[in-house]
């Protein structure tokens, strides 16, 4: 794994994941699920922005959470323990990380991957082992409603699809720096975002391009999203939203750019080469495809996150999908007839994100 030099979030070999894998380390593996309970609660109930002013006693925390005084001694014992809390002289105070990371916008974000991972990850995830057996996305049947894949049915469970759709904004704005500092949009006249989500790769790439004209290309149920962010931007003007099945309806003409942001870890590679495909026969010559997304490496040993989320992928959004080593997305661009195909990676950031831009 990369380490991060300028991250609020730095990632280092040190830790649970430390090689060689001890007894601690395989304990730390063993309860993964309890020691995501206590992040979780502590971020529910605001546990590290009340020590944000500095360190307090038990007491103190007690009735600041307004807790029963077992319910205080669960939660600091698991906190103090993984190291979330420090504790000196009778007092508790934020490890380093989270006092670096709640002091940046990065923090509300940050608790927006948790309630991801509490609300929509969590319950499907149980499915994983059923998952790889038939290769199939087994926990999707602990989402109600009908839809063919989990985005097709967020619009029947209302907090899901909000807390779906305030982490991809966040999951997106963490990495998008990135995407907007690395893709040159100076010469391209009109973007299609495809599957754009709530439009936040749009909107910040409309912001950095002022000639730029962004289109997303989403499912109904998300278009009105999407139109509602637009509009808070005040970007009406520049970016729009269509709404049509990316797979069942032809892509739309008259675009430089496609943009797969988050996407292409949704579906197998088959379905990749095939909107990879899609996006070449509307492209000009010299027109441009970029994917956006976590990338685990040509090796297949990390970076842990990339494994780590693989699980969601596999067992949740659709029957397809992983975070899937870079060589396999290049070769779906090759096989859809892009010639020339560019690796952008940056070694900034928690997440494992990278960028792969392939020319018409
Ligand atoms: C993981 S989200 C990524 C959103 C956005 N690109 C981002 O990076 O923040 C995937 C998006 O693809 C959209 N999507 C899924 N299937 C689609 C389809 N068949 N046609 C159009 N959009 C689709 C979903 O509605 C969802 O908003």
């Amino acid at each position: 794994m990369n380490p991060s030099h300028d991250s609020a979030i730095a990632v280092t070999e040190a830790g649970p994941t430390a090689r060689p894998l001890d007894m601690d380390g395989l304990s730390w593996i063993l309860f993964g699920h309890a020691a995501f309970q206590y992040l979780n609660a502590a971020s529910e109930l605001n546990l590290f922005e009340l020590l944000e002013g500095g360190p307090l006693t038990k007491e103190e925390i007690r009735t600041g959470l307004g807790l029963a005084e077992r319910a205080t001694d669960i939660l600091l014992l698991g906190c103090t323990s993984l190291g979330l809390l420090e504790k000196e002289d009778g007092r508790y105070r934020l490890a380093q990380v989270l006092s670096t990371l709640l002091a940046t916008p990065d923090w509300k974000r940050f608790k927006d991957v948790v309630a991801l991972e509490q609300y929509v990850v969590y319950e499907g995830q149980l499915d994983f082992t059923e998952s790889l057996r038939t290769n199939k996305n087994a926990g999707l049947r602990r989402v109600r409603g009908s839809g063919r894949d989990l985005y097709h049915r967020l619009s029947e469970n209302p907090h899901m699809e909000q807390v779906f759709y305030r982490y991809m904004r966040s999951w997106s704005e963490m990495a998008n720096p990135h995407l907007v500092a690395n893709l040159d949009l100076s010469q391209t006249k009109r973007l299609l975002d495809c599957g754009g989500g709530d439009a936040v790769n749009s909107i910040a790439l409309a912001k950095a391009n002022s000639h730029l004209e962004v289109t997303v290309f989403e499912i109904p149920a998300t278009q009105v999203i999407a139109e509602k962010t637009i509009r808070e931007a005040g970007l009406s003007e520049r970016v729009s939203v269509l709404a049509g099945d990316m797979f069942a309806d032809p892509f739309p003409t008259g675009f430089d750019c496609v943009l797969f942001a988050h996407q292409l870890v949704i579906w197998t590679p088959e379905e990749n080469t095939k909107l990879l495909r899609k996006a070449y026969d509307v492209l000009p010559k010299g027109g441009r495809v970029a994917v956006f997304n976590s990338m685990s490496n040509d090796e297949g040993d990390g970076p842990v996150v990339a494994a780590l989320d693989s699980v969601y992928f596999a067992a949740l959004p659709a029957e397809g999908g992983m975070i899937y080593p870079w060589s396999v997305h290049e070769r779906c661009m090759r096989d859809a007839g892009f010639h020339s195909v560019e690796r952008i990676d940056w070694t900034e950031g928690w997440t494992p994100h990278g960028l792969i831009v392939g020319t018409k």
